[in-house]
């Protein structure tokens, strides 16, 4: 991590503040005066400030149920940000260090995890980790019987998403059983779909390659989390759910 950002991780001061700090000598990394806030620190160095030894905030770590019309950003546009939904809870602090590991589109419901440990959401992100993300999908056109298993075929094997050079990675679909009673008022015909990337409005486009068009999009589960937080509530995550992405 930067000397900087430890520094204004660790006290209440703003990076500008921790900047001036250490232009000005008063910071001291394991006995040496280090002057150059880009200098990259472990937290087990013994880093000082006006000879009082810094110790690190613990990150935190954060499951949220997203709602509709919230974006996944840290500053309000045309929709609310999903960091305004904390920033009304007086328990919590300092949101703008917090970041989003995997943004959901505008229209999109479900879980978010947020955290302030940006090595935790590489874990969560990147594809090489395999880390699962499961939706549930309302669809515009139903699924015929005898098309099931082609598709499902089609989503393991991968998908030319428009745009993309490479396939995607294989996906699980699930199709799940049509209520003929939704249907027949114009309703969703619904899917579960487990992916492991997390490109661009991936599950659109997924769904746009084979000819079909999200109508409602929700995310259920990351690894091992399922979604157990009403809609715009959140909770921290216990130690044993942090952990297991650190692999
Ligand atoms: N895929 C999408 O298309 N949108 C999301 O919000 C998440 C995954």
């Amino acid at each position: 991590m930067r000397l900087d950002k430890f520094i204004c991780k660790s006290t209440e001061l703003t990076k500008a503040e921790a900047i001036q700090c250490i232009h000005a000598g008063e910071v001291i990394v394991n006995g040496e005066t280090v002057t150059v806030e880009s200098t990259q620190i472990h937290e087990n160095n013994t880093i000082t400030l006006n000879d009082k030894i810094l110790k690190s905030r613990p990150f935190r770590y954060i499951v949220m149920h997203k709602p509709a019309g919230i974006v996944c950003s840290n500053i309000d546009g045309d929709y609310p940000s999903l960091f305004s939904l904390l920033e009304n809870d007086s328990s919590i602090e300092r949101t703008s260090e917090l970041h989003i590991a995997g943004r959901l589109d505008v229209d999109t419901t479900g879980l978010v995890l947020i955290t302030d440990d940006g090595r935790w959401t590489y874990n969560i992100t990147r594809p090489d980790k395999q880390c699962t993300k499961t939706y549930r999908v309302g669809l515009s056109y139903s699924i015929a019987e005898d098309a099931v298993e082609a598709l499902v075929e089609r989503f393991k094997h991968g998908l030319q998403l428009q745009g993309e050079n490479q396939l995607t990675l294989p996906a699980l679909l699930e199709v799940l059983p049509a209520k003929t009673s939704n249907i027949k008022k114009g309703e969703n015909q619904e899917v579960l779909l487990t992916i492991t990337e997390g490109k661009y409005h991936q599950v659109k486009r997924m769904f746009a390659a084979v000819g079909n068009r999200v109508r409602t999009l929700h995310r259920e589960r990351i690894g091992d989390i399922q979604l157990d937080v009403e809609l715009g509530q959140w909770r921290y995550l216990t130690a044993s759910e942090v952990s297991a992405f650190d692999k």
